[in-house]
């Protein structure tokens, strides 16, 4: 009886597990409903769905290819992708669902990223602020309006851990931890998808860029990844999982190839690790022309032979290249591609549609009435501002500089993004107009209406002309106080934009001193979507703020922060270096054989450099201060059932209100494999008022110490650990414990 009870506990755990990526509706529903769909279709409109097209735009507006059109009344494609509105889309549809035999309709993707009108600061700016729910609401406000548009589908969340910030898509993740990562990560799963699927505010999330993609050798974009199986399972592939297990039903293979095989037609990561391990039950979409870029990696030898190995290693649809509609039929003849593997790639992918809801009503996302009311509301820029804020890091306040007084007289905004529009959404601003975008120059100006504003470019952002310096430096001195606005182009990250160099692009830095000999206070607002070596501004000027590309509030968003109506909070997702030379530099480093030593030559340091980054991990100030105190925890020795129970009091020790994020990092003193010097493995963001002492609690089991050990398997080990507390990775407390496992 006994037995019986437990077969059927351990039979409904299973189908539970199984059917977490089911967001609305019984795994079974949609197995009948996709069998039933598939037993009517021909092996053409099967290889149809497996398409993935895009939509283009010239003067008159957006259009589709004559032979598309052609291929979508035949039910020959299963999506599109870059097309939106209401209209256009509801047209599209319409071709799909009035002309095919079968009417299946049509998935609508795009690079909805951070934010779709209403844009949000850039993901690596979000993962800043350190705050999940946040970070859903800007999700969820971004799939509302795409979804307004007609899109059901987008190609988010990146998910991709970065460590080089010379690759310019550094700004699309949530930075170079896998614990981090993953909170991101599930926190915007969360916010496109929702907890229903087919609601007509939701849309379908892509976890990619799948996998390791932000380990491009060198930080080159699109270049290869060589790594260990360790460092993949422990680091890289953790966030893409995480997003999964929080129920995304799509995933984007990378362009990468990983350890000599190109990820497209990676079986070993597509199959056994996504489908076999991780259980993923959604479809899988090539980046863009990626199928046929297999020719170029030198793996295949033709189109042909790239779509066989990409479906048979796992990938459902082709994104763009045509590979799978020009030759899957054919390999099918030729028998080099199984009828049954193309089968399954179809039920996949009209198993989304099912959940999307598409075949109950295609037009459901297709709302003008709501495209209307909702795109860049009031409401959606009230959050994209208060975001936009919370995002910003603090990075030096010296002599409490900031927050500035609104009553001051006179302010230069000098600086070549201080008054650009374009640069202020960022790279992968979706269907932001950045026309609708609020500058810094018009943030203060609207913040301190009394003031005199004066701006001056003082120079463009990467090159040498220094004619406009004369005005620049003319602006402070005439001024009380001066804010320069720095940093890159909004198009020298993202992708296609990797750096050789990380210093302030052309003579922003010269620039930026000339000002300075004005002897006025100078403040900086840096806007770049990475890291920057910005070692010579943090020696000179007195305060920094880090405002990423902050979105459609930009400016408001600065001006609050500026203005101390927004006290910062934010915390760096991932390490600011000194120079080029020190990177891949991240916090969860090893010990080595040999730490560094000043007094011993042979120890792992540089000559001409430190090891310590410019801003740790975790790193930023506030215009309050924080104080930890009382380290305590409910046992010193925990088994493999116990909870760690872990007490911290944070006292905010200043006289404004604040957010503090409160970090906790372990370390494994004796492994069998090294173990880094600190892990983060919980964090929490909470508000303290002045005076006040606050008792955070985090819980830790034997599950948070789990690693791949020596031999690859998956667990913990006894031993001894420390347990590190604070603001950021290097200021910490400390306790310690031990984890007891039988022999
Ligand atoms: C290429 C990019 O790598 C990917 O992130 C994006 O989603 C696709 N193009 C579609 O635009």
């Amino acid at each position: 009886m006994k037995t019986i009870s437990l077969y059927l506990l351990v039979l409904s755990l299973l189908i539970v597990i199984s059917c977490k990526n089911v967001v609305n509706g019984t795994c079974s529903d949609f197995d009948n409903k996709t069998d039933s769909i598939l037993a009517l279709m021909t092996l053409e409109e099967k290889i149809g769905q497996l398409s993935l097209f895009t939509s283009e735009m010239d003067q008159t507006g957006p259009f589709i290819k004559r032979e598309y059109e052609e291929e979508i009344k035949q039910g020959k494609v299963g999506a599109i992708f870059n097309a939106y509105g209401a209209d256009y889309t509801r047209r599209l549809q319409e071709m799909a669902v009035n002309n095919s035999r079968l009417k299946i309709p049509l998935l609508f993707g795009y690079d909805v990223i951070h934010g779709h009108q209403t844009i949000f600061p850039v993901s690596l700016g979000e993962a800043a602020s350190w705050d999940m729910e946040a970070i859903e609401r800007s999700a969820r406000i971004a799939a509302s309006e795409a979804s307004a548009q007609g899109l059901n589908w987008t190609f988010a969340p990146m998910c991709d851990i970065a460590r080089d910030p010379r690759w310019g898509r550094i700004s699309e993740g949530a930075g170079e931890d896998p614990f981090l990562g993953s909170a991101v990560a599930r926190a915007r799963v969360r916010g496109f998808q929702g907890d229903d699927l087919s609601s007509t505010n939701t849309i379908a999330a892509c976890v990619k860029h799948f996998a390791a993609y932000g380990a491009a050798l060198a930080g080159r974009d699109y270049n290869s990844v060589d790594m260990s199986e360790r460092v993949l399972r422990e680091c890289y592939l953790v966030p893409y999982k995480a997003a999964i297990d929080e129920g995304a039903v799509t995933v984007m293979s990378s362009f990468n190839d990983i350890n000599g095989i190109p990820a497209t037609m990676n079986r070993y990561i597509l199959t056994d690790i996504l489908r076999d391990e991780w259980h993923f039950s959604g479809f899988v979409v090539s980046d863009y022309t990626s199928v046929t870029e297999l020719i170029q990696h030198g793996t295949v030898p033709d189109t042909a032979a790239a779509a066989a190995f990409s479906v048979n290693a796992g990938l459902d649809m082709d994104m763009q290249s045509a590979a799978f509609s020009d030759y899957l039929e054919i390999l099918v003849q030729k028998k080099k591609v199984d009828e049954k593997t193309i089968d399954e790639a179809v039920k996949r992918i009209l198993k989304v549609k099912y959940m999307l809801g598409l075949f109950d009503d295609p037009f459901r996302y297709c709302s003008r009435e709501r495209e209307e009311k909702e795109l860049l509301s009031d409401e959606n820029r009230a959050a994209a501002r208060d975001i936009a804020a919370r995002s910003m890091v603090l990075l030096k306040n010296q002599g409490s500089v900031l927050p500035l007084d609104k009553m001051i007289k006179s302010i230069a905004v000098i600086g070549p993004l201080a008054d650009s529009k374009r640069d202020m959404i960022g790279s992968w601003s979706a269907a932001g107009d950045f026309n609708k975008a609020v500058t810094v120059v018009e943030g203060i100006r609207a913040k301190c209406p009394s003031a005199r504003i004066i701006y001056a470019k003082g120079c463009n952002i990467d090159d040498t002309d220094q004619s406009k310096i004369k005005e620049a430096v003319a602006a402070s001195r005439n001024t009380d106080l001066t804010i320069l606005v720095l940093g890159e182009a909004a198009n020298m990250t993202g992708e296609a934009a990797s750096r050789a160099s990380l210093d302030l692009p052309g003579i922003q830095q010269y620039m930026a001193e000339e000002v300075l000999k004005t002897g006025k206070p100078v403040v900086v607002v840096l806007m770049n979507g990475r890291p920057l070596t910005i070692t010579r501004l943090n020696d000179y000027f007195p305060a920094i703020i880090e405002a990423w590309y902050p979105g459609t509030e930009a400016g408001n968003a600065v001006a609050d922060v500026l203005f101390g109506d927004y006290n910062p909070s934010g915390k760096l997702p991932v390490t600011f270096p000194r120079s080029v030379g020190q990177i891949p530099i991240f916090y969860s480093e090893k010990n080595t054989g040999r730490p560094s030593d000043p007094d011993n030559k042979y120890t792992s340091k540089y000559l001409d450099e430190s090891n310590d980054p410019l801003y740790a991990f975790g790193y930023g100030l506030s215009y309050t201060t924080f104080s930890y105190s009382n380290l305590t925890l409910n046992r010193n020795e925990i088994d493999a059932n116990d909870t760690l129970i872990v007490r911290v009091t944070v006292k905010n020790t200043g006289k404004r209100k604040g957010e503090e994020v409160v970090q906790l990092y372990i370390h494994d003193r004796v492994a069998s494999v090294t173990p880094p010097l600190k892990l983060l493995k919980g964090f929490v963001k909470t508000e303290i008022e002045p005076g006040e002492e606050k008792e955070i609690v985090f819980k830790l089991t034997a599950e948070d110490l789990k690693f791949y050990r020596g031999d690859m398997s998956y667990g913990c080990e006894p031993g001894r650990y420390d347990l590190l507390i604070g603001g950021n990775s290097v200021d910490l407390i400390s306790s310690e414990f031990s984890l007891v496992l039988p022999l």
